[in-house]
C-alpha cells in the first residue's frame, strides 16, 4: 500500500513499474519535505525561544515551549509551520537582538515597532532574510552601522528603521538588490554621509522616501528623478549643501517635497514643474533669488513653507492661483513691495499667513480679510503703514494676530475694531502707532469685547496716558504686556480682578504711586487650589519666537510656557513692598528695580518659593537683606545693588553663586562676597562703590563670572538656562 501521493496528475502514467518508480520518488520527496518543514519548525521555534530568553518583556508573551510556536503571540506561519509574520509593536520589549533571525528564512513581516530594543542590529539580518516583505524597528533604541555588506533582499516593500540611533552611512549596495521598494523610512537616527539617491536606479516602485532629522552631509546627489512613482521625498533637519539637482524637477508625481533646516542654496527655478505637490517645506535654509513668477502653476499647493531664507522679489501673483493653500508661511526672508496690491481673496482654505520680517510696505491687505478661514496672521516687523482694516471684523476665527513692528497708525480705532473679533486670544501689536494716546475710556471695549483675550502686547509705542481701564473688562487676559512707553499715573486697583493674569510687564514707563495692596491677589499668581488645577492645552496657532530667524532657537509654542512675571522695573513707584507679597507663591521674576521704593525687604518675600529672579537695585531699601532668602531654592538671579542696605550678606544656599555685583552700591552691606568684614558695631560709614552698574552691564558681568566659575552645579545651570529665556521673553513681543 502507497499512501496517496501529494500531486496526483503527476502519477498518471501508464506502465505500473513506472508509476511505481515515479511515486516513490515522489514520495520519498514529499517525506523530505515534511521531515525539513518539521525539523525547520523546530528551528524557527528555537530562534524564537532564544529571541525570548535574550529579551525581557513587561508582561509575558504566551511562547511556552510545549507549544505549537505558530499559535504564540504575536507569530503567525504559513501552511508548511513556516514563520511567515513576527509581530509585536508596543509590547514593552527591551534588551538586545543577539539572536540572528537567520533561520527564519521564510519570514514575511517583522514589526518591533514602539518597544525598547537597543544594541546593534544582527550581522547581516537583512540578507538573510530571503523573503521579507516589510520591517519596521522604528521607535527603538537600537544603534550601530549597517553592515556594508549587508543588503535589503529582493522582496523587500517597506523598510521602518525610523526614531532608532543608527549611524554610518547606507552603502549604496544594501539597496541594490530591492526592486520592489515602496517605503524606506531612517527618519530620526544619526546616519551620514550622502543621501542614497541611487536607491531611484535599482526601483522603479519607490513611493515614500523618509531621510530627515539625521546627519546626511553631502550636496543633494542626483538620482532622485528617476523615481517616477516617487509621491513623497523628506530629508529634512540634516546637513545638506549645495542646491537642489535639477533632475529632482523630473519626479513630477512628487506631493511632498520636504528639505527644511539644511544648508540648501541656490534657488526656487524648476520647482513649478512639480504641479502635483501639496507640500513644498524648504524653509531654514540659504535659499536666494526670487519666487518663481509662474508658482501659480503649483495648482495643488496647500503648504508653501519657505520662511528663513533669503528670498527676495515680490509675491508673484500668480501666486493667487494656489487656491487650495492652507499655510503660507514667507517669514525672515528679504521679501519686498506694497503688500496691498497682492490680492488674497481667493484663499478660501487658508488659515495660516506668516509673511513677518520682510520688507513689505503699503497698508494692512484688505483682501486678506476675505479669507474666512483664517486662524494667524503674522505680519510683524515690516514697514506697513496706515490702519488696520475695520472688515478684519469678519474674520471670525482669528485667534493669533501679529503686527509688531511696523508703522501702523490710530491705536484707538485699532483696538476698537480688533475688540470685536470674538476668536482673537493672541495679540501683538507692539512698537507700532509711535507718540499716541493709549485711548482710556471704559467705552472702548463693549461688553463682549475681547471675549477670549489671553495676551495683549503694547509695549515699545511710545504711548501716552495711563493704564486704561477698559483693561479690566478682558477677564481672560493672561499676559500683558506695557512696557517700554511714556504711560503716567499708578497702577489701578482693579489689576486684582484680572483674575487669569499671570505676566505683567509695566516696565520703563512714568508709572508712579504705591504699589496697590491688590497686586498681591492676582489669583493666578496666588497658591491655591484652583490655579494650581489649571491645565493650559492651547497651543498658540504660529509660536511665539526668541529668535525668528533660528529655527532650532527657543519658541514658546504655549502662554503656559512663559515664567509667571511682575516686572516693574525702570519706572517712579514709591512706597514700601507690601507684606502680603508673599502670597504670590507662583511668581518666578519679580523686578522692581530703579524705582524709589523704600523701607525694609519684608521676610515674606523668602515665601517665594518658585522665584528664579529677583530685581530690588536702584531703590532705597533699607535694613538687612532677610536671611530667609537663601532659604529660595530657585532664585539664580539676584541684585539688590545700590540701594541704603546695611549688615551681614546672607550665606549659603542659592547666596553663595551670587556675584559681589548683586550687592555693590550699598554703604553698609558687608561679608565674604564683597571682601569686606563686618565691623563688630553695625554702623559704618564706608564709602559706597562709586561704578555704577546698568542693569545690561550687571547681566553681562553675571555671565561672565558665572562663565568662569566652575563650580556650578547641574541644578543650577538648568536655573541658568531658564533664566536665560526670562531675559529674551520682552524681545519677543516686540519682534512678532
Ligand atoms: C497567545 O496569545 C495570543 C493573543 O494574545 C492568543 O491568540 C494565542 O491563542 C495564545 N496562544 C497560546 C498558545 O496560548
Ligand atoms: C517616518 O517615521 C517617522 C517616525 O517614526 C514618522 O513620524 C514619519 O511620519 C515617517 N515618514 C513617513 C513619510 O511616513
Ligand atoms: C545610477 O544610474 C546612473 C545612470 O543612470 C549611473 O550614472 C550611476 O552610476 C548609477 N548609480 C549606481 C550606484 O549604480
Ligand atoms: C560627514 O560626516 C562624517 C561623520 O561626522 C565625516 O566623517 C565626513 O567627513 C563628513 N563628510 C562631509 C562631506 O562633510
Ligand atoms: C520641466 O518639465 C519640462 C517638460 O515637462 C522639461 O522640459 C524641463 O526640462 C523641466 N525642467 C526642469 C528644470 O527639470
Ligand atoms: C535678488 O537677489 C539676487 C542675488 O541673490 C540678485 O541678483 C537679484 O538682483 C535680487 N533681486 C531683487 C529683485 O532684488
Ligand atoms: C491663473 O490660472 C488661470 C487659469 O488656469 C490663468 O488663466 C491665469 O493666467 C492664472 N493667473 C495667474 C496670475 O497666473
Ligand atoms: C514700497 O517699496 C517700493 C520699493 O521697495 C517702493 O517703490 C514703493 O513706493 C513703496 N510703497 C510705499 C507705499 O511706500
Ligand atoms: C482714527 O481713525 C478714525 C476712523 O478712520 C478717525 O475717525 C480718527 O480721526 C482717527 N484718529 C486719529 C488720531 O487719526
Ligand atoms: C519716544 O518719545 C521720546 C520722548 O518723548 C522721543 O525722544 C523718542 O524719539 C520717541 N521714540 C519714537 C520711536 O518715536
Ligand atoms: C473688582 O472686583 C471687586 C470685587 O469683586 C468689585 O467690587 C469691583 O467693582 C471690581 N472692579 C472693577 C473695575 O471691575
Ligand atoms: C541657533 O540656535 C541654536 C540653539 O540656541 C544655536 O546652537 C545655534 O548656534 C543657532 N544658530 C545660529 C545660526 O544662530
Amino acid at each position: 500500500m502507497f499512501p496517496s501521493p501529494p500531486h496526483k496528475s503527476s502519477c498518471n502514467f501508464s506502465s505500473p513499474w513506472l508509476l511505481l518508480i515515479v511515486c516513490i520518488l515522489i514520495l520519498s520527496c514529499c517525506e523530505t519535505n515534511t521531515i525539513h518543514a518539521a525539523s525547520s519548525n523546530h528551528l524557527d521555534r528555537d530562534t524564537l525561544l532564544s529571541f525570548h530568553n535574550s529579551i525581557s518583556c513587561s508582561s509575558p508573551l504566551n511562547w511556552s515551549v510545549s507549544d505549537d510556536c505558530c499559535f504564540w503571540e504575536g507569530v503567525a506561519c504559513d501552511k508548511n509551520h513556516r514563520v511567515t509574520r513576527l509581530w509585536l509593536p508596543s509590547r514593552g520589549l527591551v534588551g538586545k537582538v543577539s539572536v540572528s533571525f537567520s533561520s527564519l528564512n521564510h519570514l514575511q513581516q517583522l514589526n518591533f515597532a514602539h518597544n525598547r530594543l537597543s544594541g546593534p542590529l544582527p550581522d547581516g539580518l537583512f540578507g538573510l532574510l530571503p523573503r521579507l516583505e516589510m520591517i519596521d524597528l522604528s521607535n527603538n533604541g537600537l544603534s550601530g552601522q549597517l553592515n556594508p555588506y549587508d543588503q535589503l533582499p529582493r522582496t523587500i516593500k517597506t523598510v521602518d528603521l525610523s526614531s532608532n540611533n543608527f549611524e554610518g552611512m547606507i552603502q549604496s549596495s544594501f539597496l541594490q538588490s530591492s526592486l520592489n521598494l515602496i517605503s524606506f523610512n531612517v527618519s530620526d537616527n544619526s546616519f551620514n554621509g550622502p543621501l542614497p539617491s541611487n536607491i531611484c536606479n535599482f526601483s522603479s516602485s519607490i513611493k515614500v522616501l523618509d531621510f530627515s532629522v539625521n546627519h546626511f552631509n553631502s550636496s543633494v546627489p542626483y538620482g532622485f528623478g528617476k523615481c517616477s512613482k516617487l509621491k513623497v521625498l523628506r530629508a529634512g533637519f540634516n546637513r545638506l549643501t549645495g542646491s537642489l539637482p535639477s533632475d529632482i524637477y523630473r519626479a513630477v508625481t512628487l506631493q511632498e517635497l520636504s528639505f527644511p533646516s539644511n544648508e540648501l542654496s541656490g534657488t526656487l527655478e524648476g520647482i513649478v514643474n512639480l504641479t502635483n505637490l501639496g507640500i513644498l517645506a524648504l524653509y531654514a535654509n540659504q535659499l536666494k533669488g526670487m519666487i518663481p513668477q509662474d508658482i501659480g502653476r503649483l495648482s495643488k499647493l496647500e503648504h508653501l513653507l519657505l520662511h528663513i531664507n533669503q528670498l527676495n522679489g515680490t509675491l508673484p501673483s500668480s501666486l493667487m492661483n494656489c487656491t487650495r493653500l492652507v499655510t503660507l508661511n514667507l517669514r525672515v526672508n528679504l521679501l519686498g513691495s506694497e503688500l496691498s496690491t497682492f490680492d488674497f481673496s481667493k484663499f478660501s482654505q487658508l488659515q495660516i499667513v506668516d509673511l513677518g520680517n520682510n520688507f513689505f510696505n503699503g497698508s494692512f491687505p484688505a483682501t486678506l480679510t476675505s479669507c474666512r478661514a483664517l486662524t494667524a496672521i503674522r505680519l510683524s516687523t515690516n514697514r506697513l503703514t496706515g490702519e488696520i482694516h475695520p472688515a478684519i471684523q469678519s474674520l471670525t476665527s482669528l485667534s493669533f494676530l501679529s503686527l509688531s513692528k511696523n508703522s501702523l497708525s490710530n491705536i484707538t480705532w485699532t483696538l476698537n475694531f480688533l475688540s470685536s473679533c470674538k476668536n482673537l486670544r493672541t495679540l501683538l501689536l507692539s512698537k507700532n502707532f509711535y507718540n499716541e494716546y493709549l485711548p482710556y475710556d471704559e467705552s472702548l471695549v463693549g461688553p463682549d469685547g475681547f471675549k477670549n483675550l489671553q495676551l495683549l502686547a503694547l509695549g515699545g509705542c511710545n504711548f501716552s496716558g495711563q493704564i486704561p481701564i477698559w483693561l479690566h473688562k478682558i477677564g481672560k487676559l493672561k499676559v500683558l504686556d506695557l512696557s517700554i512707553n511714556e504711560l503716567t499715573g499708578p497702577i489701578p486697583n482693579w489689576i486684582g480682578n484680572l483674575s487669569n493674569l499671570f505676566y505683567l510687564d509695566l516696565s520703563q514707563n512714568f508709572l508712579s504711586g504705591f504699589l496697590p495692596i491688590e497686586i498681591t491677589t492676582l489669583e493666578r499668581l496666588v497658591a491655591s487650589d484652583k490655579s494650581a488645577n489649571q491645565v493650559d492645552v492651547w497651543y498658540l496657532e504660529l509660536p511665539v519666537l526668541v529668535k525668528p530667524d533660528n529655527i532650532s532657537a527657543l519658541q514658546y509654542n504655549r502662554l503656559s510656557n512663559l515664567p509667571p512675571t511682575i516686572d516693574l522695573n525702570d519706572n517712579n513707584f514709591q512706597g514700601t513692598i507690601p507684606e502680603k507679597i508673599g502670597q504670590l507663591n507662583f511668581l518666578h521674576v519679580l523686578n522692581l528695580s530703579k524705582n524709589s521704593f523704600s523701607g525694609n525687604i519684608p521676610d515674606t518675600v523668602a515665601e517665594l518659593s518658585n522665584l528664579e529672579k529677583l530685581d530690588l537695585s536702584f531703590n532705597s531699601f533699607s535694613g538687612e537683606i532677610p536671611v530667609s532668602l537663601k532659604n529660595l531654592d530657585f532664585l539664580s538671579s539676584f541684585s539688590v545693588a545700590n540701594n541704603n542696605l546695611q549688615g551681614l550678606i546672607p550665606s549659603g544656599g542659592q547666596f553663595d553663586t551670587f556675584p559681589a555685583t548683586s550687592f555693590e552700591g550699598n554703604s553698609g552691606l558687608c561679608g565674604t562676597i564683597l571682601q569686606l568684614p563686618c565691623p563688630d558695631h553695625q554702623s559704618t560709614t564706608s564709602e559706597p562703590p562709586t561704578k555704577i552698574t546698568s542693569p545690561e552691564t550687571f547681566w553681562f558681568v553675571f555671565w561672565i563670572s558665572f562663565g568662569a566659575s566652575f563650580s556650578v552645579t547641574f541644578v543650577t545651570y538648568g536655573i541658568l538656562l531658564r533664566r536665560c529665556h526670562i531675559n529674551r521673553i520682552r524681545s519677543i513681543f516686540y519682534k512678532l
